[in-house]
């Protein structure tokens, strides 16, 4: 089965074809990935997650008052739904709530799940790849303002050029709205390396998952027992990196066409990007956004920081 907001096939072609091979991590996310998604999230080395719920538990209320009353909310990159509840509850008459995900049949299970929860608030999740497709439906008529959430630091995948333009979309559907975005912050590089390298390889699972991914849906022959998972941090760049690296010499086949991997070959399958608070508000800030209170852990290891997004008279 293909989905129709992807474009698997042809990018992992490209990726096969190239020199450097390289794929986007969004293709992680076919059902089995974003179950396996959910179990890194329970990990005890993973600590993004278990951050950012602490945090958001410590200061949901203070962030729903920056979002104001009869907020219409949108959250990018949808996943289980467990951490817009922590705000949702908090929340002054919220309108709506719009949960976007690539990954379709994981996001209408959980969004029933929420509606019967918050019978009042009117729910309608969207499939799509927002780091393309910003095309939202108008807002609910009661609506106030307009919020992104987009937790998970999950805007660390993006390469320095889709962070500059994810803030230009920000500012250019969210007028007079606000942005609550969740940031992975510089640390020890051990704790980072720990937690793309749990002791139960579950995120070993994760990522050989997108080969399997292939081999189902693209009836491609990768023989994933010959290709192990590797991830370290790259300092200079700031960046968790994480590949499939080839363990012998071999031909993959993919639409009748033959690729090879070098011994020790790698395909590059994700990014995952540190920043320091600084950094992250100075790009943000470069877009025309406002920087407001960031709300962190006591290691500092985590962020959730608010942003403002003027009007359009006043940008
Ligand atoms: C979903 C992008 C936040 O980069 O930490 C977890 C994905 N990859 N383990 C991350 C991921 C490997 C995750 N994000």
């Amino acid at each position: 089965m293909n989905n129709p907001v992807n474009h698997f096939e042809n990018d992992l072609l490209a990726a096969l074809s190239s020199e450097n091979k390289h794929i986007s991590p969004k293709y992680f996310y076919d059902a089995n990935g974003s179950a396996l998604f959910d179990q890194i999230c329970d990990l005890p080395e993973y600590y993004p997650t278990k951050t950012e719920l602490s945090i958001l538990s410590h200061h949901s209320g203070a962030m729903a008052q920056h979002m104001g009353p009869h907020a219409e909310l949108i959250e990018l990159g949808a996943g289980a739904l467990t951490k817009v509840r922590l705000l949702l509850r908090q929340l002054d008459s919220p309108t709506s709530f719009l949960p976007m995900d690539i990954s379709g049949d994981h996001l209408t299970a959980a969004a029933r799940d929420l509606q019967r929860e918050f019978p009042q608030l009117a729910v309608s999740p969207i499939v799509a790849d927002y780091t393309h497709d910003w095309s939202l439906p108008l807002p609910h008529k009661a609506t106030q303002r307009r919020i992104a959430f987009f937790p998970g630091s999950t805007i660390g995948n993006f390469l320095p050029t889709e962070v500059d333009s994810f803030f230009a979309n920000c500012a250019k559907h969210l007028p007079a709205g606000g942005l609550l975005l969740g940031v992975d912050l510089l640390k020890p590089p051990q704790i980072i390396h720990q937690a793309y390298n749990d002791a139960q390889g579950i995120t070993a699972a994760f990522n050989s998952n997108l080969l399997t991914r292939a081999n189902r849906e693209l009836n491609a022959n990768f023989d994933v027992s010959q290709f192990a998972h590797w991830a370290f941090y790259n300092a200079p760049q700031h960046r968790v990196e994480m590949h499939l690296v080839s363990l012998k010499k071999q031909e993959v086949v993919l639409k009748n066409q033959s690729f090879v991997f070098e011994e020790g070959e790698t395909l590059h399958t994700e990014n995952s990007y540190k920043y320091s608070i600084d950094k992250i508000q100075d790009i943000a800030e470069k877009q025309g956004l406002k920087s407001g209170p960031v709300w962190t852990d006591p290691n500092r290891w985590f962020g959730l920081l608010w942003f403002d997004i003027p009007d359009f008279e006043t940008a």
